[in-house]
């Protein structure tokens, strides 16, 4: 599918929210003409198109309609869509758990329907826009769909990937899983170090450098061989303190992860006589 050039927008984004901004910033760095529809004024840079309620007449002249509200708004929008003539449009929205039958109530009314998720973290400002370059944007619908997501992630300079409509929660979850509990794992390490009498200041940001070196292990080795501290090395007596000095609630924490790490270890070659003695011991503190 090749994008409509010439008068109107080639994407039209529904929602000034933080995805849709993000996005609405690179296109326009990247030369993409975009229209930003909202439903009340919102504050973007002047030099993005804007468009109130009713958006009718604008989306009809654009070639993606990139729906960036609230998962559960996405069927509402779909539906005030269905007064608009879409039949050139392809429309996705930016959901990573739905799917295109999030937007069923447009079925046969565009060209395509389907869903195009940016893998990051985007609080809509200049730096967000920034980090979708080289981002993966994960995709899925109907061919035409598929095709225009790719121009999309082409345009935006992401990394493009299908995914089948039934794998999104599980895909998504994973996404939670090392995203946001990344930031409730780092919340959890600066009470511990407050605990250990780490000032305050410094209790947020001593464990930023270890996570920068693990991140680049992860990049560098991938998981088996970026593994490093005591569970790898078979240290059950270091594990032992840990969970002696920890609440009952971390302490579940710890046990739970380590049980994660302690397969990783298996992969990367821990005896297995000493993988099953730490086991053993994670096991007895959840
Ligand atoms: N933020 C991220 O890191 C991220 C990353 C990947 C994907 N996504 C996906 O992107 C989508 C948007 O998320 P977000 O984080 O950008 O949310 P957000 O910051 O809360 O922004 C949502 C926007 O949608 C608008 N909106 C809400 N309900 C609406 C409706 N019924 N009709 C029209 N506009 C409506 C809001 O406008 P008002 O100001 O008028 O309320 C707001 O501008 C979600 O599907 C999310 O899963 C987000």
């Amino acid at each position: 599918m090749t994008l409509p050039e010439g008068p109107g927008p080639t994407v039209a984004i529904i929602g000034a929210g933080r995805a849709g901004r993000a996005v609405a910033l690179a296109l326009t760095r990247a030369s993409v003409p975009v229209l930003v529809c909202t439903r009340r004024k919102s504050s973007l840079p002047p030099d993005i198109s804007c468009s109130l309620e009713p958006w009718t007449l604008a989306l009809e002249r654009a070639g993606i309609i990139l729906v960036a509200v609230p998962d559960d708004a996405i069927e509402d929008v779909a539906a005030r869509l269905r007064e608009a003539v879409l039949t050139k449009a392809v429309v996705l929205h930016c959901s990573g758990l739905r799917d295109r039958s999030a937007l069923s109530a447009l079925e046969g009314r565009v060209a395509g329907l389907g869903s195009f998720h940016p893998l990051q973290t985007l609080a809509g400002d200049s730096e967000a826009a920034e980090r979708l370059h080289a981002a993966y944007a994960v995709l899925e619908g109907d061919a035409a769909a598929v095709a225009a997501a790719r121009q999309l992630a082409a345009h935006l300079g992401m990394r493009a990937i299908e995914i089948n409509a039934a794998d999104k929660p599980r895909y998504h979850a994973a996404a939670v899983i090392v995203s946001n509990y990344t930031v409730a794992l780092a919340a959890v390490a600066e009470r511990l170090a407050g605990e250990a009498g780490i000032p305050a200041a410094a209790a947020g940001r001593i464990y930023l450098p270890l996570l920068e070196g693990t991140w680049r292990n992860l990049e560098m080795r991938g998981t088996a061989d970026a593994l490093t501290g005591p569970i790898v090395r078979g240290d059950a007596g270091t594990i032992r303190t840990h969970l002696r000095v920890l609440d009952a609630e971390t302490r579940r924490l710890y046990a739970v992860m380590g049980l994660e790490a302690v397969k990783v270890a298996r992969r990367g070659g821990l005896a297995a006589a000493k993988a099953d003695e730490i086991e053993a011991i994670l096991r007895g503190a959840l």
